[in-house]
């Protein structure tokens, strides 16, 4: 048998764990035979030492382990899936999800909730009235299979060690790995039961990776990892600098979402969604037009029935903040830069997003950006609205986006929301630390 202690040292000193040690180790945490400081310790040594590519493959292995694995196979279509890496006025998925379905793939989206200044997609939804984030195995399946998606909560059964390892990951400093942040997305994700996956990999202030290198690194060993396992998976890289679309928060991003499927989407929304649903398809094997599908209102029929499938009513009122402020220019030109990162904030303090796991998110408040980088502004005009339960959170908002507006004489270059692609077929890393 292994030895704890023993583990935390060969890591520490730079020595690799077998398969059979790692085995033990993620097996061992998950029944609570070894102790949070143990743990903390190890994943301190691996947040310096990294883990090899067979390291990895069975660190992820062992947390897919932990639980359970989704049986879709008896689906007649195609599962295919998408996860962002987190966003500000990320709400990708409430439009791709029914897109892609309206294409004739099978979409088994199981989603978290927002933590700090990225929003989560299940508090997005929980804005409608009546609608369940909780099914059981056997509701997904349903949904799948008469609807073709279904966005939902992931069941307890699923990977419960990265449950219990992201707890602890979060008060010991070491979120931010990159095997550690890999093996914990895609162990979530193989266990889901997917076919194939795309994940989009945010970059810039407002994302988990700040700059394109780390974000590759990051892209390139998911990838790797999804296609080591059975999985089709690849990756895009997309910008992460500004807000995606104009408004960030919940009720106001369903709303954005809806009439994207109207067809009245912004373009920067419009462009990465449909970049995502063409990679999606592809892997799926599936030959479809999805812009034609958004356009000819069969993605907005794939929604409604999700919502409904689901208990929501995809016709009732939003709830609506009840105070509202505006930020405004301080000068004429153009706007340059709005921090995405700050707006997350903001949006946040509002009451939009949760500090605490067990905290809850108001469903009305957030930030709607008025102006995006690339339009003109005149002096005094309202950039910004920000909306609130209580006039209290206004001033702590604003203190969040003092910095955040550029505003200067020459229009910005413009650029494509989407970076870089890493194919399923592409080079993955040898070492990820
Ligand atoms: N999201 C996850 O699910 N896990 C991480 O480690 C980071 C982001």
């Amino acid at each position: 048998m292994p030895d704890a202690v023993e583990l935390i040292r060969a890591k520490r000193d730079g020595a690799r764990l077998s398969d059979g040690d790692i085995g033990w180790l993620i097996a061992a945490y998950t029944r609570g035979d070894i102790a949070d400081e143990q743990m903390s310790a190890l994943l301190m040594a691996v947040y310096f030492r990294g883990l090899d590519a067979g390291e990895l493959q069975a660190w992820t292995d062992a947390m897919i382990g932990s639980g359970e694995r989704l049986d879709l196979t008896g689906l007649s279509a195609p599962t295919t899936d998408k996860h962002s890496t987190g966003g500000v006025g990320d709400k990708v998925s409430l439009v791709l999800a029914p897109l892609v379905a309206s294409c004739g793939a099978a979409v088994p989206q199981l989603s978290g909730r927002g933590l700090g200044h990225t929003g989560g997609t299940l508090d997005k939804l929980e804005s409608i009235p009546g609608w369940r984030a909780r099914l059981s195995n056997d509701e997904i399946v349903t949904v799948l299979r008469t609807v073709g998606c279904v966005i939902c909560a992931a069941g307890d059964g699923l990977a419960p060690a990265d449950r219990k390892l992201y707890a602890l990951r979060d008060v010991t400093g070491t979120v931010e790995s990159i095997p550690l942040i890999a093996s914990s997305i895609m162990s979530k994700k193989i266990a889901e039961g997917t076919s194939s996956l795309v994940l989009d990999v945010k970059v810039g202030s407002g994302a988990f990776m700040p700059d394109l290198a780390s974000a590759r690194t990051l892209a390139q060993t998911m990838v790797r990892l999804g296609n080591g396992h059975g999985v089709r998976t690849s990756a895009l890289l997309s910008r992460m600098d500004m807000p995606l679309g104009r408004a960030v928060g919940n009720a106001v991003e369903v709303e954005e979402a809806v009439a994207t499927l109207r067809g009245e989407g912004p373009a920067d929304l419009v462009a990465v969604t449909l970049a995502l649903a063409t990679e999606m398809l592809r892997l799926a094997g599936i030959t479809a037009d999805p812009g034609a599908a958004l356009a000819d209102g069969r993605a907005l029929s794939s929604y409604r029935a999700m919502i409904t499938a689901q208990g929501g009513d995809p016709d009732a009122p939003l709830p609506v903040a009840p105070h509202a402020e505006v930020v405004t220019a301080e000068q004429a030109g153009w706007m340059t830069a709005l921090d995405a990162r700050a707006v997350g904030v903001a949006a946040w303090r509002l009451g939009a997003g949760r500090a605490r796991k067990e905290d809850p998110v108001s469903a009305s408040a957030g930030v709607i950006c008025l102006v995006k980088p690339g339009e003109p502004v005149e002096a005094g005009q309202p950039l910004l609205e920000l909306r609130a339960d209580d006039p209290a959170r206004f001033e702590r908002a604003r203190a969040a986006l003092a910095a955040a507006i550029g505003i200067g004489p020459h229009p910005p270059e413009p650029a494509d929301p989407i970076l870089e692609r890493v194919p399923a077929g592409g080079p993955g890393l040898e070492l990820a630390s």
